[in-house]
């Protein structure tokens, strides 16, 4: 029985970090004609109201999003990805910032109707609002199902050659580390020029360690591998920082995140 719910961290600094990399990659993925596949293990809602109890309840959004987002309004010059964000984020809301997009929302914000997302998510309460978030999209494919088995299941993809897949599992048990390894280790292998993007909270205990530590001996050259950690001030709830591993980074958006990085002071 799982018991996290997204909406209750939704727009932290942990989804600044991880939303920023999905558009970069996805705006890279979209340059080419021909279509892709995107895989979302743990897609949540695709959508928060952050006006919600369960937002409102540790408001983590407002060290996140909030903090930047005021700030990124007319303003013509910032990153790339940032604006599309700011953006994205604009057309949800009117003057106060009440929605706030999550990964698969974004995803088909940016996919085009011959690309092909498949979302899963195991929670009974969160599968509903991700349906409803990807009903109008038909080139979505909404699963209650586990996201590690999904991305085993669905690659090497029969006629969607490019692509990859997030997960960004909520780690409430210590073994979501070496699992999400170990199934980017055997998606890897399956698919070698797919674009793997894990999120992983950096903690006290070093749980994440164990996870950068056996994708690094997968022994691979710095321009197919990269990690981004951001590193809070002081520790919040527990953590530290966030963190991102990816595989096969589009090129440029190492350059891109770091420049992102520096221009969010992080
Ligand atoms: C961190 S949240 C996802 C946030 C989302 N990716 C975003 O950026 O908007 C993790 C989600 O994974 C779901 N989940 C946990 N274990 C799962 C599993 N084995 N397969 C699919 N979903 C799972 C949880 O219900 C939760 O909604």
């Amino acid at each position: 029985m799982l018991s996290y719910q997204h909406i209750y961290h939704a727009g932290n600094l942990a989804d600044v970090q991880k939303h920023l990399w999905l558009i970069t990659v996805l705006d890279y993925l979209t340059q080419k004609d021909k279509p892709f596949l995107w895989i979302d293990t743990h897609a949540g809602r695709g959508l928060y109201d952050l006006s919600a109890p369960e937002a409102q309840k540790i408001k983590e959004y407002e060290s996140g999003i909030l903090k930047f987002y005021k700030d990124w309004q007319g303003n013509d010059n910032l990153p790339a990805p940032l604006t599309r964000y700011r953006d994205f984020i604009n057309n949800l809301n009117k003057d106060e910032l009440i929605k706030y997009p999550g990964s698969a929302y974004l995803a088909m914000k940016i996919m085009r109707p011959t690309d092909k997302l498949y979302a899963f998510d195991l929670h009974k309460g969160e599968f509903p609002h991700l349906q409803k978030t990807l009903q109008q999209y038909i080139n979505s494919d909404p699963r209650f199902e586990d996201g590690f088995m999904g991305l085993k299941s669905l690659i090497p993809h029969t006629t969607l050659k490019r692509g990859g897949a997030l997960i960004d599992p909520s780690y409430e048990v210590k073994e979501e580390y070496t699992q999400t390894a170990q199934a980017i280790i055997e998606a890897h292998k399956k698919w070698p020029q797919g674009i793997y993007m894990a999120w992983y909270p950096i903690l006290d205990k070093g749980h994440h360690e164990d996870l950068v530590n056996q994708l690094m001996a997968l022994g691979l050259p710095d321009e197919d591998f990269t990690i981004d950690e951001w590193h809070f001030g002081e520790v919040e709830r527990g953590m530290k920082g966030t963190g991102m591993v990816i595989i096969n980074p589009p090129y440029g958006s190492i350059d891109t995140m770091a420049k992102i990085k520096l221009y969010l002071n992080q």
